[in-house]
């Protein structure tokens, strides 16, 4: 028995606050913004599939997985690695892997306060009846005219990075955790009302095939890769943040059932927003792949058009804008409680480096929309990289790693003790997805979809030439 460690920064007061902290990390802008708009540039239906599979057979046992070392470690996640290595005999480069996902925190953080900051101004927008009788012309004008403004986007990133800054400064418990419990129930009522008015009014059938009916031509390597790296985006899994809440959780609570219920609610958020915004879309005839733009331009006109808009797109915008928020303090407290904890800082000194350091990372994102949009090596400027990079590499990996300690170099009793007890049905069936198919579908998954197998596959094929011939 190991697991009689206890948190130096505190532990929530039940589970229930948990599962409510840990699914506003997970619902954020990776459901209302990013799903739909990478569903709508990589095909729709087969996509969405896709994205399913990788939630139910990846995500979800890695949560557990995640929830299970946090719980066992309770510390930051560098530390919690350096420690459970130590617990089980493993070697202490095991906690490197922590490392790797403040730094993943570090970057998503950065262009996440970019994105987040268009909600907050769009507040602003929308309440004061800027999209009044909008057409597309107007919506995509006023957006270009945001993010085509660097003075704005900093400004408005800057305004963001500070409330996450208070609130972790502050601590969890403080006064989010009251928030969170009604904001988080009138996003989901807004978006519900927001589905029915899309429905009706836009083009519900198109969006409903779009959506639903697979087209299995359109999925490539890459766009398996972006659902994949998307479910550890939207479940906020591979670098530490449902690791560090999970530190946070009473010893009696049920991992798979609290994993259970964050997964199922990420997923229905997920899929009633582009419920609310693809029927929009094909009704006034928009380009579903048109990019980060989607959700701003296209619920705009929505807003624009139905009665009380005004005040229901200023309410929207207020509630993804506190999702946004909950999300974001997770990205930010893993680094702050190592600082604190490595370091002996106070929470504020960490909050201001760490938040601080993303703040600075996250202007070259703000300027690749304005005057570095020319530059771009590889296809990709400074924003899609911080985005690729993050979510496509080094989520995916810190996933794979993640299960691979859990599942083969933990022992066993160690795992089975935290999962609840005995070799229980769901305990064999999480064996099974942790061991292999979790790590095996991500390093597959990662190895196609950054091209690095045609590289291998080459290079071993030019070694058995030189060998052989
Ligand atoms: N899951 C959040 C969203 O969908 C973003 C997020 C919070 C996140 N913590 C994370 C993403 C950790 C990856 C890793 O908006």
């Amino acid at each position: 028995m190991t697991a009689a460690r206890e948190s130096i920064h505190g532990q929530w007061s039940s589970r229930w606050i948990f599962v409510l902290a840990a699914t506003g990390s997970a619902v954020g802008l990776g459901n209302i913004w990013r799903f739909p708009y990478i569903t709508g540039e990589s095909g729709g239906g087969a996509f969405v599939l896709v994205y399913l599979a990788c939630v139910v057979l990846v995500g979800l046992p890695i949560m557990m997985a995640e929830i299970l070392l946090g719980r066992r470690g309770r510390r930051s996640p560098i530390n919690t690695m350096a420690a459970l290595a130590e617990d089980e005999g493993l070697k202490p480069a095991w906690r490197y892997l922590g490392w790797m996902g403040v730094l993943a925190g570090f970057v998503i953080l950065s262009f996440y306060s970019v994105v987040a900051g268009w909600a907050v101004a769009y507040i602003v927008y929308v309440a004061s009846g800027t999209f009044a009788g909008a057409t597309i012309e107007t919506s995509q004008g006023i957006f270009d005219g945001l993010t085509g403004s660097a003075g704005s986007l900093v400004l408005w990133h800057s305004l963001f990075m500070v409330m996450v800054v208070v609130v972790v400064a502050r601590g969890v418990q403080g006064g989010l955790e009251q928030a969170v419990k009604y904001l988080m129930p009138a996003l989901f009522a807004m978006l519900l009302l927001l589905v029915g008015y899309a429905l009706f009014s836009g083009d519900a059938v198109s969006a409903l095939h779009y959506l639903f009916e697979p087209d299995f031509s359109k999925i490539t390597g890459d766009a398996v890769l972006t659902a994949l790296g998307q479910a550890f985006f939207s479940l906020s899994l591979g670098m530490g943040s449902i690791m560090i809440y999970g530190s946070y959780l009473p010893n009696d609570a049920s991992i798979p059932q609290t994993s259970i219920i964050i997964a199922a609610a990420d997923t229905l958020v997920a899929l009633l927003a582009g419920l609310a915004i693809f029927p929009i879309v094909f009704g006034y005839g928009l380009e579903p792949g048109q990019g980060p733009g989607l959700v701003f331009i296209t619920l705009t006109i929505a807003f624009g058009h139905m009665p009380g808009g005004q005040f229901f797109g200023g309410m929207f915008f207020v509630l993804l804008t506190v999702a946004a928020w909950t999300s974001a303090i997770s990205l930010l407290e893993p680094v702050a409680a190592w600082m604190v904890e490595s370091f002996g800082w106070s929470r504020l000194k960490s909050c201001l480096v760490g938040g601080g350091g993303a703040w600075l990372l996250g202007i070259g994102s703000a300027l690749s929309f304005n005057h570095w949009a020319g530059f771009a090596p590889g296809g990709r400027n400074f924003f899609d990289w911080s985005e690729f990079l993050s979510t496509s590499v080094l989520l995916p990996l810190g996933g794979m790693l993640i299960a691979v300690f859990a599942g083969w170099r933990m022992r066993l009793a160690s795992t089975m003790e935290e999962m609840g007890g005995g070799p229980s049905a769901m305990f064999r069936a999480w064996l099974g997805l942790i061991l292999f198919v979790a790590p095996v579908g991500v390093l597959v998954v990662f190895l196609e979809g950054t091209g690095l197998r045609a590289l291998l596959v080459d290079a071993l094929g030019r070694l058995a030439a030189s060998v052989f011939g």
